[in-house]
């Protein structure tokens, strides 16, 4: 969960490493460092608590000079935020830099073998563990550094990506990864490396996405090479990098998640495109239609997903279930992997994630391919681990996301599964021709409803100063709105630190009704559908116990308007689609608060935008 940047070729290595840094510091950001090798051949290396800007300052008097460098920008996992544990990690003679993204699982036994060679430590970290047994086997074997490398990266189990500098081996960049991601730039004046393209963009369109057990030579004069662990050659797949350097800028809006939430008019248009076809009466899914037997024989389907991925997977679940008439289990990845699941060979695991590289989703399809589970990636990054350990799927096209609290993604993830469910339900026969057409076209629409959604930003904002406040949100909702409900309280608690529950309405009757006073504001979801009525008594018994209600409304609502204490209106759209339309309120809701709060909206803390590490 943490960012990682290298380059080496003719130009000066620091700007590159630092702007990289920039670019990354989404994914982590409790520490930061760089390390590159100087003229005279010494590795400097200088690295802060706090973020990148904080090193920058460090450094402003240093000797940051040298066209080779790495540099790490850090969510720990093993060792407190602090200088010393902060990354680059340095070997005991100062000549190997490295840093690292993932966990060494075998760390301590490993720390503990080197100690008993006379081996000392600094940090409490598990990375300083690999540099230190990097450079335990190069001096006592004698290897060079690259096989050093692949020595010591066979005797840990865990997640990593690595970057590695050596002064003896001043011309070249080594890196490798299992498990977390990392990615390869071939440019004019270098190569670059990064956790993410992110960095890559600015510099090059040619990319390498190294695979796991892979090691890659990035040398100043020769091409790239890549190796696996066992010193065989790989195969060096040179992609085409499609982002855009404005797609990283704020477009003039003050945080990343504002911009993102306001672009999701197009980014839905993005995600639609070529999908909705002929006249809104199909669906058009290579995914879904090149599995087609697949999706017609299928046992049952299994969603394992996190965090608000997993919101959008309960969401799925009905829409699949309801339009494809298939049974839908959703499990959190992070159970599931450990859960020893019963799977067949017709069974199908759709795994959801917005980043494609979250630790526990990426273990959870592993174990499904084990098993014989067909897997079924929805993922908005292209070329991550995710998708490409799926044996099929559907990309959301929703465009780098880089707000930590996830909104464009969400909407794009539920757009894409209620497509699914649609291509799943004309394949299956399980739905009319009539029925296809009224949800396309619905789909069709979403865009639209979306913008107008978005011209309630004024009074959301207004709306939010009264709840700057408050310790503690409630959030209701039913059928496929419960997960809104879910999704809305996550996205207040992760930006605002307000403490918010997500529940169906209905449950409330069976406990959290004690909590219900003036202090505890609600917000429900109650667009007009077949639980109306029902959710409209869940209003009042909250409203009969001194509790103040915001409920989100279809417009022209004459009933709630009447009872709730604030009204939302939003765009009257069809069952399905409702949690796509109300979740923009709830986003708005949610960030305004955390503003008027002062809190770090777009790097929340404790937080970040991709856990790499379970
Ligand atoms: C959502 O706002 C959070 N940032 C978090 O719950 C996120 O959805 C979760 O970590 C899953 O990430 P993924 O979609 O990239 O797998
Ligand atoms: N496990 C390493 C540490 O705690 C790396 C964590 C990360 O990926 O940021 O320093």
């Amino acid at each position: 969960m943490c960012g990682i940047v290298g380059f080496i070729g003719s130009s000066e290595a620091y700007p590159i490493l630092i702007k990289g840094l920039h670019r990354l510091e989404y994914r982590g950001y409790d520490s930061a460092g760089v390390a590159m090798i100087n003229p005279d051949n010494r590795v400097n290396v200088y690295k802060t608590r706090g973020k990148v800007a904080d090193l920058e300052e460090y450094v402003a008097d240093k000797d940051v000079s040298g066209t080779i460098g790495i540099a790490h920008t850090r969510w720990a996992t093993h060792g407190e935020p602090n200088s010393t544990n902060a990354h680059p990690h340095v070997s005991g003679n100062g000549k190997i830099a490295l840093v690292h993204n993932g966990t060494i699982e075998n760390y301590a036994v490993l720390k503990q073998a080197l100690v008993n060679h006379g081996v000392q430590f600094s940090s409490d970290t598990d990375t300083e563990v690999l540099v230190k047994l990097i450079e335990y086997i190069k001096e006592t074997t004698n290897s060079s550094t690259v096989d050093a490398i692949r020595s010591a990266l066979k005797t840990v189990i865990g997640a990593f990506a690595i970057a590695v500098i050596d002064r003896d081996n001043p011309d070249q960049l080594i890196a490798a990864r299992k498990s977390s991601p990392l990615v390869i730039g071939l440019g004019e004046t270098g190569s670059y490396l990064a956790s993410d393209a992110t960095p890559l963009v600015e510099y090059t369109d040619r990319v390498v996405y190294l695979r796991d057990d892979e090691l890659a030579i990035l040398s100043r004069h020769e091409p790239l090479q890549v190796i696996n662990l066992d010193n065989e050659p790989a195969n060096v797949d040179i992609q085409t990098l499609r982002m855009s350097v404005s797609e990283l800028e704020k477009g003039g809006y003050p945080h990343f998640m504002l911009k993102e939430i306001f672009e999701q008019p197009r980014t839905l248009r993005d995600c639609i495109r070529g999908r909705v076809v002929n006249n809104n009466t199909e669906i058009k899914l290579s995914g879904i239609m090149d599995n087609a037997e697949a999706f017609k024989n299928v046992g049952r389907i299994v969603i394992v997903a996190c965090g608000t991925s997993w919101h959008a997977a309960l969401i799925g679940k009905r829409l699949i279930q309801d339009l494809g008439k298939i049974a839908v289990e959703v499990e959190y990845a992070s159970e599931f992997r450990y859960s020893n699941p019963v799977l067949n060979t017709n069974d199908i695991v759709i795994a959801i994630s917005q980043s494609g590289e979250t630790a526990d989703t990426l273990a959870a399809i592993k174990l499904a391919r084990s098993k014989g589970a067909m897997v079924y990636g929805v993922v908005n990054a292209v070329g991550s681990s995710i998708a490409r350990e799926s044996d099929t799927g559907t990309y959301i096209h929703v465009g780098p996301e880089i707000g930590v609290a996830s909104t464009k993604a969400f909407t794009g993830q539920v757009t894409v599964l209620a497509m699914m469910a649609l291509a799943i339900g004309q394949l299956r026969g399980t739905l009319s021709k009539e029925d296809t057409a009224v949800i396309a076209s619905s789909i069709q629409k979403l865009p639209d409803y979306i913008e107008e959604t978005l011209k309630l930003d004024p009074l959301i904002k207004e709306l939010s100063q009264t709840y700057t406040y408050v310790h503690n949100f409630l959030y209701l909702g039913r059928g496929y709105n419960y997960p809104t409900a879910l999704e809305g309280a996550l996205k207040l608690k992760e930006i605002s630190y307000i403490h918010a529950e997500g529940y169906p309405a209905a449950e409330m009757k069976h406990g959290p009704i004690a909590l219900i006073d003036r202090e505890l504001p609600t917000v429900v979801i109650a667009p007009h559908d077949d639980l109306y009525e029902k959710v409209i008594s869940n209003i009042q018994q909250v409203k009969a116990r001194g509790g103040e209600v915001i409920a989100i409304v279809t417009r022209g609502d004459k009933t709630i308007s009447g009872i709730a204490d604030h009204i939302i209106e939003m765009p009257k759209v069809i069952e399905q689609l409702s949690p796509i339309v109300a979740a923009i309120p709830l986003q708005l809701l949610a960030y305004h608060i955390a503003i008027k709060k002062g809190c770090n909206v777009d790097m929340p803390r404790n937080l970040a935008k991709s856990v790499t590490v379970e």
